[in-house]
């Protein structure tokens, strides 16, 4: 620092820049919100964000471990980071997330570089075993599951200018569906108190927040068992329903079992609750379904859908499927393509089978040859290309809602938002301020997205929204 003019300065200011750290992330909504914590907890604890894994003191890989090519991906790049090690041996390399869970200390005979192992139940021991890992150079494995989660009780504060946030309300799993690693890396289901989760959500509110999404694995059992007061999910949305300021309420991910009939009229009461909803089928056939131990079949499902849209006639609905699992005939999957022509999907997510270790089905004898695995879902893809595109036309000629989330990558003077029903629709903006709520006309639909014009004719939904906001 130079001398202040006229004689040496009485003291040094030393700035000590900032740590860094670099969060790269696998997998689904949930870790993208462990994530949001992790980096909020770390700037706590003196380290500041970087996009560029080079300027980084901290590496954090959030993994996950739902499929064999999920954690593929985990182990290649973290066989990039180890030459980033090379250069700079202070750097300190952490994994956590599901991969993580499973694997445990075992997790360091893979990679030599790694210094720091943590679980799904142990977010918050994170900056402690940082400082251990860099003060003490030695490799620090935290993965015990809790009773209760520890980090559930974080409450994430939005970035500046954050229109839509994620709200963990509970985690993890009691189904043990038969091909699914969830329940054993995530633990039994635990249930946020619903007064901590309103008080969240309000504050996110009043820091400019529109747009909530509740995230758990299975949201229609919040509060079963755990903290029996009855007070449940419907519950927990009528609340949320009333909170000034969210315009906006949706959740993931519900499982077709839990889906009440409480739930169904919420559709039709909460003016904020989005309609859409995403409702995982995994399969069309009740052979399969059973042997996969989701507890419905395929009738009790079209039924619920049927349910939904008499009291939203628009509802979007998407869905997953699991294409290939073991014992899957030629006839179990035509049963599927069959429900899929009967729901017309919005949107569906479909997975070739992929077998977890210590899974149910991991045992079962008959799997099915990873070809006819593969032929499978590009038949069911492109059926489901079919659908998206015929769904996506019937919203031409209608006047949409969009929340605005900001620049569109389609031209500098576009704009880019969703629909409550999740659809992006591009339009050229007009002072558009991110974040509101505007009239869409939707001129053309394509795969991916609609394209619209902004309208002075508002939609029925605006103009009530607009009447309740004066
Ligand atoms: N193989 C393939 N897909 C899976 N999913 C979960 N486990 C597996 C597995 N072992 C899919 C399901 C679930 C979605 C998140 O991932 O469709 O709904
Ligand atoms: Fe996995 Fe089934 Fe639980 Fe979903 S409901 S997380 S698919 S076990």
């Amino acid at each position: 620092m130079p001398a202040a003019s006229g004689g040496e300065p009485r003291f040094r200011l030393v700035m000590e820049e900032k740590k860094k750290i670099y969060i790269q992330t696998f997998g689904c909504q949930m870790n993208v919100h462990d994530s949001d914590q992790i980096a909020a907890m770390m700037l706590d604890a003196g380290y500041g964000p970087t996009e560029d894994p080079r300027q980084a003191d901290l590496i954090v890989i959030n993994t996950c471990s739902i499929r064999e090519k999920a954690a593929e991906k985990v182990y290649s790049q973290l066989g990039r980071f180890a030459a980033l090690k090379e250069e700079k041996p202070s750097l300190v390399i952490a994994v956590g997330g599901c991969l993580a869970q499973q694997w445990g200390a075992k997790f360091f005979r893979r990679s030599q570089v790694l210094d720091i192992v943590f679980g799904t139940h142990n977010i918050h021991k994170l900056p402690e075993m940082v400082r251990t890992a860099s003060l003490r150079r030695v490799q620090v494995t935290e993965t015990a599951f809790r009773k209760s989660v520890p980090s559930l009780a974080l409450k994430a504060v939005p970035a500046p200018g954050k229109i839509s946030a994620f709200v963990t309300i509970m985690q993890g799993c009691n189904n043990f569906c038969s091909y699914c690693i969830v329940p054993y890396v995530r633990g039994r289901e635990e249930s946020r108190p619903h007064r901590d989760i309103l008080d969240e959500v309000g504050m996110m509110a009043e820091n400019g927040v529109r747009e909530v999404t509740l995230l758990g694995q299975n949201v229609n059992s919040y509060g079963l068992g755990t903290n029996g007061s009855g007070y449940r999910f419907p519950d927990l949305l009528r609340d949320m329903g009333k909170i000034d300021g969210i315009k906006r309420i949706r959740f993931t991910t519900s499982h077709p079992k839990d889906l009440s009939d409480d739930l169904i009229r919420c559709f039709g009461e909460i003016e904020t609750l989005c309609n859409h909803i995403h409702l995982p089928v995994q399969s069309g056939s009740d052979r399969i379904l059973a042997r996969m131990n989701r507890g419905y079949t395929a009738a009790d499902y079209l039924d619920k859908v049927g349910r939904l849209r008499a009291v939203r006639p628009d509802i979007s609905v998407t869905s997953d499927v699991i294409v290939g699992f073991p014992g899957e005939t030629d006839e179990d999957f035509r049963a599927t393509i069959a429900l899929m022509n009967k729901i017309r999907f919005d949107n569906l997510f479909s997975f070739k089978y992929s077998e977890r270790e210590g899974t149910a089905a991991a045992g079962f004898g008959d799997k099915v040859p990873r070809g006819i695995r593969s032929e499978r879902l590009s038949v069911l893809q492109a059926l489901q290309e079919e659908h998206t595109q015929e769904r996506n036309r019937e919203l031409e000629g209608k006047v949409l809602d969009v929340l605005v989330e900001g620049p569109s990558k389609t031209g500098k003077d576009d704009l880019t938002g969703r629909t409550c029903g999740n659809k992006i629709v591009n339009f050229r903006q007009r002072e558009t301020a991110i974040g509101e709520t505007v009239p869409v006309f939707i001129k053309k639909a394509y795969l991916h997205s609609l394209r619209g014009e902004l309208t002075g004719a508002a939609s029925p939904g605006f103009i009530a929204r607009r009447a309740e906001a004066q």
